[in-house]
């Protein structure tokens, strides 16, 4: 059976899981850094640390190929590790633009400070010359998801300060361009005052990976147990998996 690695800074990566979980029967081991989140605004040095923690843990199991699901690993070490592992790594950055390329009009990429910072969907998608791109860090986000507060108030005045410049213009398209925001989907779907079309790179690449296998066996990883973790991962995950906590403790 196929081995599939997936990686991401904590919770957020899941959401990809969930996606591919649901149309490509393989077998995957999911790493999940629910010690060190977040990952957003991180120096490059600490990332690829970071990244090499997770990979090396994760070549104990003979992965065939790995999925990166954090955009911002995808934005700063996929060369990185193509090179040092010398393996297949699909950065879902690439499968979000792709996913773009179905959509016309603007477009609000809303990711973390990294990613955002590295203009990598603005310098891509903008090749396109009818295309313009707004940028916004939604910086806050993560940390109320991963510390269980996503019924927090604050959560909906962070989302209004992110999405205001798309009520104003009017922004067609909304990239999810954090792993962690399909978890606020409908959230950020109901302070909109306006349809847009919200782009969830995850289904676009479960869409894109030939199931390999008839059996599903999914392993998840998080490097620390957290009332987030407890609480999320049976309501993301509506498949069997075992899991497991590197770090014990709430
Ligand atoms: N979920 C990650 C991403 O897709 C990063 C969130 C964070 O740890 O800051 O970019």
């Amino acid at each position: 059976m196929t081995r599939i690695g997936v990686f991401d800074s904590g919770l957020g990566g899941l959401t990809v899981l969930r996606e591919l979980a649901k149309t490509n029967k393989s077998q995957y081991f999911y790493f999940g850094d629910s010690l060190r989140v977040p990952y957003g605004g991180r120096s490059e040095e600490e990332l690829r640390r970071f990244s090499v923690d997770i990979v090396d843990f994760l070549e104990k199991f003979s992965i065939d190929y790995y999925v990166i699901a954090c955009n911002t690993l995808s934005v700063t070490v996929t060369d990185f590790l193509r090179e040092k592992y010398k393996k297949k790594f699909i950065p879902i950055t690439d499968l979000a633009l792709r996913a773009c390329e179905k959509y016309q009009g603007k477009f609000l990429v809303l990711g973390t400070e990294t990613t955002v910072n590295s203009h990598f969907y603005k310098k891509n998608l903008e090749k396109n010359p009818n295309t313009t791109v707004y940028e916004v860090a939604a910086s806050k986000l993560v940390d109320l998801i991963e510390d269980d507060k996503k019924d927090d108030e604050k959560l909906n005045e962070y989302i209004d300060s992110y999405i205001k410049i798309a009520k104003e213009k009017k922004i067609e398209n909304i990239l999810l361009a954090c792993t962690h925001y399909p978890i606020i989907r409908d959230k950020i779907e109901r302070r909109l005052d306006y349809k847009a079309n919200i782009i969830d790179p995850a289904i676009f690449l479960s869409e894109s990976l030939e199931s390999a296998s008839d059996n599903l066996d999914i392993n998840i990883f998080m490097s620390k147990k957290t009332p987030a973790t407890e609480n999320l991962i049976p309501k993301l995950i509506d498949f069997p998996y075992k899991l497991n906590y590197l770090k014990e403790n709430l």
